[in-house]
């Protein structure tokens, strides 16, 4: 067997791609973990932001000196930048012996050969209907309790920020019953967890014979499989979490309490320019909704700083809303333009560097007292966790992850990776729950 080496850059869908592609690969090469002794070096790239793709570029200079040393060893560009930038990659990126974009991975393998003939070799075709439904991934980079699940691709939003829709291509489906096969896989390999994953989970839509899937009923299906198999969910659009899901996720106690609402923005001027389509009142709508229903659920998000045009009062208003609502964490970003985005043809990027950076500043001081908080409300407290492995901090102490997605630690006693335990929370940071197990 050949060895192949693959790192994965971006979203948790990316990383889904990248057990896809290990996959289609299985049948001539195995993972390795070491890139010095690759055949084959996979990277599976992300164009959200500008720093995204500067890192790739910078990797593919370092990869480019190791190739040199190693001249049988081939390096392949995948994902989000491989369709963004194109065969331009090859002409720019002389390391790179081919390109594949996110829905032309089954053609990975051809690829290969063309490149070894020497012929330029990219492939960033999109599809409609793409969804490599009949692909059981390669769990390589897992750590045998938590799974991610690919249910949808693509994107249709349009926000006018975002390179996604570009990159992924139209949204589509995958349907039920694989989803529930893969979901059975993983708990037959033991798996405890697992996260359904889509840029936009709940315009979830499978139609076959007149019946139709939504999120809110694909979700019920996975939560009944076994109420030892945790769910989870990642990312839903504020515009349509419906009071279904909402009320799904309440009745299922192996659906795991929380929820990642991005809001991107706190003004309703702002959240226009951004094309979200709905408005401040509207998301504290959805997040009142939410506490009111499901009232242990956490909530996280993420924000944007520095759009286009963005006004002082403006920027207090995110300030106020991520108050109000109250986060356990963000991730926080300055805006970067993304060519060909509407954003890039009709707003300029007027925004100083020194004000977004400043703003950014703002924000992630506010968030960081938000998550501290949010994390001292829990002390005192009882939770159920499902245990990932050891500390990074002490070999002597576990770690794991609450419903409400919180990471705790707490001593190791007799208990392993893959256990439910319950512990309780004896202090906190902002970033951690410190306890012990309690009621054995
Ligand atoms: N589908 C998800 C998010 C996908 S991208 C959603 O709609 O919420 C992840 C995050 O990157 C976005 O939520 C946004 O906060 C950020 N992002 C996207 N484009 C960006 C840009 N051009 N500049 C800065 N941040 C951006
Ligand atoms: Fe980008 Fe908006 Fe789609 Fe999220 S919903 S991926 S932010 S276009
Ligand atoms: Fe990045 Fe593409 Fe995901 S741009 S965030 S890897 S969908």
């Amino acid at each position: 067997m050949k060895k192949l080496f693959i790192e994965t850059y971006g979203c948790q869908m990316n990383v889904a791609d990248s057990e896809v592609v290990a996959s289609i690969l299985s049948n001539e090469y195995e993972i390795t973990e070491e890139e010095r002794t690759a055949d084959l070096v996979l990277i599976n790239t992300c164009s959200v932001r500008d720093n995204a793709e500067q890192r790739i570029h910078k990797r593919l200079r370092e990869l480019g000196a190791i190739k040199k040393r190693r001249p049988g060893m081939m390096i392949g560009l995948l994902g989000c930048m491989a369709e963004r930038l194109k065969d331009q990659l090859l002409k720019d990126e002389p390391a790179l012996d081919f390109v594949a974009g996110p829905d032309a991975y089954r053609s990975v393998p051809n690829l290969i050969e063309k490149a070894l003939s020497g012929e330029d070799a990219y492939n960033v075709t999109l599809s409609k209907e793409e969804t490599y439904d009949n692909i059981m991934p390669l769990r390589y980079a897992a750590n045998g309790v938590s799974g991610f699940i690919s249910i949808m691709r693509g994107c249709d939003n349009f926000c006018s920020y975002c390179v996604v829709p570009f990159t992924r291509g139209r949204e589509r489906s995958r349907s039920p019953q694989t989803i529930l096969a893969e979901a059975k896989q993983l708990l037959a390999d033991g798996y405890k967890e697992v996260t359904l994953l889509g840029q936009n989970v709940n315009s979830y839509h499978y139609e076959k014979e007149g019946k139709v899937t939504t999120f809110a009923d694909l979700m019920e299906m996975v939560a009944l499989l076994s109420p030892q198999l945790r769910v989870r969910f990642a990312t839903s659009h504020p515009k349509d979490i419906s009071d279904e899901l909402i009320h799904v996720i309440a009745k299922y106690p192996n659906i795991c309490k929380f929820i990642h609402l991005p809001v991107q923005a706190g003004s309703t001027s702002m959240l226009q320019r951004m094309h979200r389509v709905y408005t401040r009142e509207q998301y504290l709508e959805r997040i009142a909704t939410i506490k009111r229903v499901i009232p242990e659920c956490s909530i996280a998000t993420d924000i944007i700083a520095g759009f286009c045009g963005e006004t002082e009062e403006e920027h207090q208003a995110t300030l106020s809303l991520m108050r109000e609502v109250g986060y356990a964490s963000a991730y926080m970003f300055k805006y970067s333009v993304r060519d060909n985005t509407y954003a890039a043809t009709h707003f300029p990027d007027d925004i100083p560097e020194e004000l977004k950076t400043r703003r950014l500043e703002e924000i992630i001081a506010l968030q960081q007292q938000l998550s501290l908080e949010s994390n001292q409300q829990d002390v005192g407290k009882t939770f159920e966790v499902l245990v990932e492995g050891t500390s990074k901090r002490s070999d002597e102490q576990l770690f794991g992850r609450t419903s409400q997605n919180k990471v705790a630690i707490f001593p190791r006693g007799n208990h392993q990776k893959g256990e439910y335990v319950h512990v309780k929370i004896l202090s906190c940071t902002a970033a951690t729950l410190i306890g012990e197990v309690v009621g054995e």
